[in-house]
């Protein structure tokens, strides 16, 4: 039987670029958070770790929680079967207690882009949510967790905020939360909000995870979710705040670069540690979960016509000429490509130099990408 421990303390998002070092400084790293997707895919898996070996080295030292990127639980249709039964067997081969994922959809029916973007906030997006968390709860039998994303631009016709749909989204699928700080901080500058009031708003038993890191300045004036900048004082001033108003029991270092002197990322997870300590003391770690996968009955709430606007909304970030059609001609630019009215008119209607910026960057990292291959 393989011995499902919940993360508990400080961790580390730990990467193959960094396994020696983690397992150097042991002691100070309470558990790790395993990126996923580096199993999932049979590609990344080949280069990195073909035989899970660092994993189940780095697995047998400390408690394992799992975070991953690939599922897109916003995409209006039921999640990629195959990538499911991967993501299962993965989940079952190794001692991962707990399992997150974000809060946003990468792809509609035909597209896919290399970034998070928000579901609308409405009572059909935390129905497309719910469904297909429950539907991944089922698949993989251990706890969820959602995280909230950085997002540059929220589609129109919202009927409730933020925090509400986060919170709708976790108590209705009955999940925790995995607040991501930084992603907090650059949401309330870029979207002028309250990051307090955000958190007030959340229910508190439920939030149990949190990463931390710092951000990046754009030359936009934009706030972006870049994980290799060192943790911004306002940023620890939420996780601060997050540690006296939630059940929060493990912060997690998100760092994806920037690793060298490990002295850097260490002197964060010594400052997170004294400030978990200050906050939760004695407090009883939780207690190991079993891994008890389940069918769900299919249902149907997914939803024809917010797939093809997402599937249009990824055709706009990643072809220049049609989002700019789109900003040029609105809502008519839109017509023919089997979306209904709503759909052109909520597209047609977000801020396009905000969509822009978003689609330039997803597209030079595509040419540098193609240009690295
Ligand atoms: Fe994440
Ligand atoms: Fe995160």
């Amino acid at each position: 039987v393989i011995e499902r421990r919940p993360a508990y303390g400080v961790g580390i998002a730990w990467r193959h670029c960094i396994h020696a070092e983690v397992m150097r400084c042991g002691a100070l790293v309470d558990f790790v958070e395993i990126p996923g997707d580096d199993y999932v895919d049979p590609e990344l898996r080949a280069r990195f770790d073909p035989h899970e070996r660092k994993l189940a080295e780095v697995a047998a030292r400390h408690p394992a929680v799992g975070h991953g990127t690939g599922l897109s639980l916003g995409t209006a249709a039921a999640p990629d079967g195959a990538y499911l039964t991967r993501l299962a067997d993965f989940v079952a081969r190794h001692p991962i207690a707990e399992y997150s994922e974000h809060l946003a959809f990468i792809r509609g029916a035909t597209r896919e882009v290399d970034a998070f973007m928000a579901l609308p906030f409405t009572d059909l997006g935390v129905a497309v949510a719910v469904e297909n968390l429950k539907r991944t709860r089922a698949a993989l039998g251990i706890p969820l967790l959602v995280e909230n994303v950085a997002y540059y631009f929220a589609l129109p016709g919202a009927t409730m905020s933020e925090a509400e749909f986060l919170s709708r989204v976790a108590t209705e699928a009955d999940c925790g939360i995995l607040l991501d700080v930084a992603n907090l901080h650059v949401n309330a500058v870029n979207h002028r909000y309250d990051a307090l009031e955000f958190l007030a708003a959340l229910p508190a038993e439920r939030v149990l995870h949190a990463h931390f890191c710092g951000a990046s300045r754009g030359p936009d004036d934009f706030l972006y979710d870049t994980h290799f900048e060192p943790t911004w004082p306002p940023i620890w001033r939420l996780l601060e705040a997050a540690l006296e108003r939630t059940a929060l029991r493990a912060l997690i270092l998100e760092r994806d670069r920037e690793f060298v002197p490990f002295r850097g990322p260490m002197d964060e997870i010594w400052f997170a540690r004294e400030r978990f300590a200050k906050h939760r003391g004695a407090k009883a770690r939780p207690a190991a979960v079993k891994r008890e996968p389940t069918v769900v009955p299919p249902s149907a709430v997914h939803s024809a016509s917010l797939l093809a606007l997402q599937d249009a909304l990824c055709r706009m970030l990643l072809d220049a000429e049609f989002g700019a059609a789109v900003a040029r001609s609105g809502s008519a630019a839109l017509e023919g490509i089997g979306l209904d009215r709503e759909a052109r008119e909520q597209l047609a209607a977000i801020e396009p130099s905000r969509r822009e910026r978003i689609g330039a960057r997803l597209r030079e990292s595509l040419v540098a990408q193609g240009a690295k291959s």
